[in-house]
């Protein structure tokens, strides 16, 4: 299959696609979620989460129930398995979810998840969705750039419509150096052929911060408690904590 990250075009946005998002065995798509688990650790992506969570939990009164957390996209699990050694070591009872559209990524994220753990996987599509019981917290990575604007739109009102308390986006920066920088690790570090070519699409086909505001607007959220917050090396996140 053709390369399509050789070149950093933002106005083919919507012609590039992931290798990732195709069917494919679930051999390959667990080599793949876990070389995404490996960048994750190596380009400290957890952490733009993980301080907001404990900025959002710090300032919160004693919740009567344990704080209710959805992950959208969750892919191999690992930012939920994350989430919860944070509580754990923090002593916060927590009730953790992840859902992702592929049954595989859901088979997979549980398959990595030590038996111990209370993490449930459901497998689902986010945009047809509706939690059983309202999640506190929603979040998200690398997921919001799979989706088309409109997609994104609906998603950030779906977000504002079921968290009770707020909602995290964290995504890639749509710009040249990261583009060209993660091409180069990629293939030094050998990382599966997918994530070479899916780690620059998914550059390419993410936002920048006026784009974001963009969509906010047209989900109609107050723009006041909107928070588009850039992260070293190449995150942009967007959040929002309700009053
Ligand atoms: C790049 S992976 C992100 C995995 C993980 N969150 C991370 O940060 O490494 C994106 C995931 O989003 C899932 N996904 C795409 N569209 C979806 C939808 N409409 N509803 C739920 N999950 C979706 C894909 O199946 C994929 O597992």
């Amino acid at each position: 299959m053709e390369n399509q990250s050789t070149t950093f075009d933002f106005t083919r946005r919507t012609e590039l696609t992931e290798l990732m998002d195709a069917p494919c065995s679930r051999d390959v798509l667990r080599a793949c979620l876990q070389d995404i688990a490996r960048t994750n650790r190596l380009t400290f992506a957890y952490r733009p989460l993980i301080g907001w969570l404990s900025r959002l939990t710090a300032d919160l009164p004693p919740l009567a129930a344990p704080l209710r957390i959805l992950d959208i996209g969750c892919g191999y699990g690992d930012g939920l398995r994350r989430v919860e050694r944070w509580a754990r070591r923090r002593r916060i009872p927590v009730e953790l979810v992840g859902l992702d559209l592929n049954p595989d990524a859901t088979a997979l994220a549980e398959e990595a998840t030590a038996a111990s753990s209370r993490i449930q996987w459901v497998t689902a599509n986010v945009l047809s969705y509706t939690p059983p019981q309202a999640p506190h917290l929603i979040i998200s990575s690398l997921f919001t750039h799979h989706l088309n604007e409109e997609q994104i739109v609906q998603f950030l009102r779906w977000m504002e419509d079921h968290a009770r308390l707020g909602w995290f986006i964290n995504d890639l920066s749509r710009a040249p150096i990261p583009y060209h920088f993660f091409r180069a690790f990629a293939r030094v570090a050998r990382l599966h052929h997918f994530v070479r070519n899916d780690g620059p699409v998914s550059i390419a086909r993410s936002f920048i911060a006026g784009e974001w505001r963009t969509m906010c607007g047209a989900a109609e959220l107050d723009m006041e408690s909107i928070e588009i917050r850039p992260f070293k090396p190449a995150r942009l996140c967007v959040s929002r904590r309700k009053p």
